[in-house]
């Protein structure tokens, strides 16, 4: 066979065996046969220089015509088997789209910060700013400022969370930014909520969780009275659980107010008439309170002859509790989408 008549063959030969490829994989051991650098293609056009000169011009035009005709074979191909897997592609995930669509999932606020935002707006409306205080305190603030010195009996409602710092706590509760807003605002007249985390070292019941939230509010001014309490508590009661509520306030004791209060609505189950919520008494509690204690006042800057202030300090858990008819705090921060998915 002359060099020439091998071309042709080599061409014959690498086009039938491309026609025959299926696949992108088969392509690709195709191409390595014939066109890659040390495939047979380009070896059939170097040979040229081994041809002896009269024999060159010719051979060499052959082969550079044999090398673009498979070149151009290898393209079309390559395009043919592009189309081809596409297509497939396409007809296995074929999409109906007839079909109704799937609702995308939504998340929602938590029950609790829904609560939070519902106190906030009420106590908005009646002038009331949000303060923010520290969820890290020390014994000062948590305790002795706000009259429970050390030892005090009634520290031990509050069983604590201590860090390796002596002295520095968790907050029991949200009281100690009382002394802060106090210290901060002085002389001025105070009209405050404080918001926030609380932590106790408590066993974790259906009733008590060792973080939850309080809201407390403070109030400091020339003239601040107990009417003052009750009338901004009453207005409270009614934008948050329904016109015409009844409150119920019985005496109490709080180391940092003086006279203190805990208050009790007319159950919003029964409507006072008697229910397992209200363990058949028709009242519910809701929150404790009290005029600012002198000793507290002054701890704060403020001048107990010249100034009065009242306080309150409530459980939003509690009362989304109250609201939602949950029976177990520790569903809010179980974080079970099942239970959080229904305060829409
Ligand atoms: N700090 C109290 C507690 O955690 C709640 C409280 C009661 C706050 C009466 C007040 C108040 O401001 O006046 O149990």
């Amino acid at each position: 066979m002359s060099q020439i008549d091998e071309l042709t063959h080599l061409q014959q030969q690498a086009l039938q065996e491309l026609a025959a490829v299926s696949d992108a994989a088969g392509l690709e051991a195709w191409r390595l046969i014939y066109l890659s650098r040390k495939g047979l293609v380009l070896q059939a056009v170097k040979r040229v220089s081994s041809l002896p000169p009269a024999e060159r011009a010719a051979y060499g035009k052959a082969a550079n015509v044999l090398k673009q005709t498979v070149q151009a074979a290898f393209a079309a191909q390559a395009e043919v088997l592009h189309e081809a897997s596409l297509k497939a592609e396409l007809t296995a995930e074929g999409v109906d789209v007839t079909l109704p669509g799937r609702r995308p999932q939504v998340g929602r606020m938590h029950p609790i910060n829904r609560t939070l935002r519902h106190i906030y707006t009420i106590f908005g409306r009646m002038g009331f700013q949000i303060y923010r205080a520290r969820d890290v305190e020390t014994d000062e603030y948590n305790f002795q400022l706000l009259n429970f010195p050390k030892g005090h009996p009634a520290r031990e409602m509050q069983d604590t969370f201590h860090t390796t710092v002596e002295d520095v706590l968790l907050r029991t509760h949200t009281s100690p930014g009382q002394i802060r807003a106090m210290r901060e605002y002085y002389p001025q007249p105070i009209r405050v909520i404080l918001p926030g985390k609380c932590y106790r070292y408590e066993q974790v019941t259906a009733r008590s969780e060792m973080m939850f939230y309080q809201v407390e509010g403070l109030a400091v001014g020339r003239h601040i009275t107990f009417a003052d309490l009750k009338g901004t508590l009453h207005a409270f009661a009614d934008q948050l659980f329904g016109e015409g509520r009844k409150l119920r306030f019985r005496c109490s004791h709080f180391p940092f107010t003086e006279p203190s209060a805990e208050v009790d609505i007319d159950c919003i189950i029964c409507g006072g008439k008697g229910c397992r919520v209200c363990k058949y008494s028709g009242w519910l509690e809701i929150l404790g309170c009290g005029m600012v204690h002198p000793n507290v006042l002054r701890n704060g800057g403020y001048d107990p002859e010249i100034y009065s202030g009242y306080a309150f300090g409530m459980g939003p858990e509690r009362i989304a509790m109250l609201r939602h008819g949950i029976d177990d705090i520790r569903y809010f921060y179980a974080n079970d989408v099942r239970f959080l998915s229904q305060f829409a």
